[in-house]
């Protein structure tokens, strides 16, 4: 078998734990005899920087060639400055819709060596593992008309029919592997556009009897996320709704810097940590690299099936975690401070050894 990945490691610390990435999935690849390829391509300011727009038409096309896509991040201070439409961001959002990935993942999960580090008390965190599912290709992120003039600005909301049932359907047939349980989250005491989803919603239900189902205001559930986080399995919701919740979602994990997500499509794959490009430490190998390695975990689950793989790369992270190791904005009194390429190295050798202890040399698919 051979597997084709496009790169995009854009900017801050983006290349540097996009290093880390190729480093574990080589190391991951050899072991399963398989040839992997990769192609580096440019994204968001360091696209701005050499040909004056965050996205090319060529950068859009390796992706489509692509088994899967990996991203490290976008954006920084350089670029903040400049119009909307060619900043680094929107280079983010044009390969998301170029892609069509309308479904992205970001699971909120209490790495127990993190209790904690949480701004949450540990007994209401304790056992939290849930998925934020977030629409990413529609609502009020891309809906028209937009703009603004010297007296107002607007925006549009609006969900097809098409748009919600595809990733309200993805949210039930996640859950039947999980705890069967979906939560969808609107405004449909306010917005019209919220009633027809909560509709869409019922309606798709119907396919899925043994999924139980409730329907939540986002303001009711961003409190809720922080009360009682347990409550959550699959949590399904519009684009801008899940752009905030999945920030207070990652947030009470007590580490935003561990937290991978994959943005899907019918065609296409997308992994990327939920982090930003923390410009303030880039270049300076004080970033974290697990969001990255743990998105690399979510690739080869997702995209090629191997979940032995990804156990072993999300193994070897809890392992490295448990004896103590930490980078900079992870790091407590009494923990081992370590930089992103000694904290990549303590995990690849982790993965290593995990892979020696099975019995058999050469892994199959
Ligand atoms: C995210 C980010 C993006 C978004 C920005 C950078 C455009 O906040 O991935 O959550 O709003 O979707
Ligand atoms: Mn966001």
């Amino acid at each position: 078998m051979s597997i084709k990945i496009t790169l995009l490691p854009g900017d801050g610390i983006g290349p540097e734990i996009m290093e880390s990435a190729v480093r574990l999935i080589n190391l991951v690849v050899d072991r399963y005899n398989i040839n992997v390829s990769f192609v580096n391509k440019l994204i968001g300011g360091a696209s701005i920087d050499k040909f004056g727009i965050p996205l090319t038409d060529d950068t859009i096309e390796a992706c489509c060639k692509a088994d899967a896509v990996l991203l490290g991040a976008v954006g920084g201070t350089k670029w903040e400055e400049l119009e909307h439409h060619i900043k680094p961001e929107a280079g983010l959002l044009k390969v998301r819709k170029s892609l069509a990935l309308y479904a992205n993942i970001r699971p909120a999960k209490v790495f127990p060596a993190f209790l904690d580090a949480s701004s949450l008390r540990a007994d209401v965190l304790k056992g939290t593992d849930f998925i934020v599912l977030r629409e990413l290709t529609g609502g009020i992120y891309f809906g028209e008309p937009r703009g603004y003039d010297d007296k107002k600005g607007w925006n549009t909301m609006v969900y097809s029919q098409e748009e919600v049932d595809r990733i309200v359907r993805m949210a039930f047939i996640m859950a039947k592997e999980r705890q069967k349980k979906v939560m969808s989250v609107d405004k449909a005491n306010v917005l019209e556009c919220s009633q027809f989803w909560r509709s869409r919603v019922k309606e798709i239900h119907k396919e899925f009897p043994d999924i139980e189902l409730q329907n939540m205001y986002v303001d009711n559930a961003a409190m809720q996320i922080v009360r009682d986080p347990l409550q959550f399995d699959v949590l399904v919701t519009s684009n801008l709704f899940g752009d905030i919740l999945s920030d207070i979602a990652g947030m009470i994990t007590g580490s935003l810097g561990m937290l991978p997500s994959a943005s899907l499509g019918d065609k296409y794959a997308l992994y990327e940590p939920v982090h930003g490009s923390a410009p303030d430490i880039a270049g300076k190998n004080m970033a974290n690299p697990i969001a990255m390695l743990a998105s690399v975990a979510m690739m080869f689950n997702h995209t090629f099936q191997m979940t032995q793989a990804a156990k072993i790369i999300e193994e070897a992270i809890e392992l490295t975690l448990e004896q103590g190791y930490r980078t900079n904005d992870i790091y407590s009194d009494g923990m081992t401070l370590v930089s992103t390429t000694d904290m990549s190295e303590t995990i690849f050798k982790n993965v290593e050894e995990i892979f020696n202890n099975h019995a058999i040399g050469v892994f199959t698919l």
